[in-house]
């Protein structure tokens, strides 16, 4: 009884590890992201390029028309706020303009930003 509960643990402990990384899975889940946003630095398309996302100010892509809710946001794009954001874009941030109602499946998002983050 006790040894097959370690063992419950112990295996749902490893697959959130693993899943908590896994950036073949990431890839996947950009494709929701993929009609809007590259990855390449600098290209611009209905969203800005995500290149480097990770660690850099919200609204900081030269050229791209954020809208005035995302400029004043303040936020750092970290994988918290990240996770938080894709949770639940127009939660976190009213008014901004992503047409996307977000990832419900916190799996999904944390894959999704190790992706993103895994991009040179
Ligand atoms: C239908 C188009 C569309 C889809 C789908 C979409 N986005 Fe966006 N995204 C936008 C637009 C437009 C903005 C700019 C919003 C603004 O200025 O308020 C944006 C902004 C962002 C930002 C802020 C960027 C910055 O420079 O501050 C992030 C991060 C982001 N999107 C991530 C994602 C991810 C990850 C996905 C996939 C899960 C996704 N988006 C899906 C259109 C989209």
């Amino acid at each position: 009884m006790r040894k097959n509960f370690l063992m419950g643990v112990l295996l749902g402990a490893a697959l959130q590890m693993g899943w908590a990384q896994d950036v073949a899975q990431g890839k996947i889940q950009f494709q929701a992201c993929e009609s809007c946003h590259q990855v390449e630095a600098g290209a611009l398309a209905l969203g800005p390029s995500l290149h480097g996302v990770v660690g850099r100010n919200a609204a900081a892509v030269p050229g791209y028309r954020y809208s005035p809710a995302l400029k004043k946001s303040q936020i750092v794009w970290t994988p918290e706020s990240l996770d938080r954001f894709l949770a639940d874009p127009q939660a976190m941030v009213p008014g901004n303009r992503m047409p996307y109602s977000g990832l419900p499946d916190p799996v999904d998002r944390a894959n999704l930003i190790a992706y993103l983050n895994s991009l040179p």
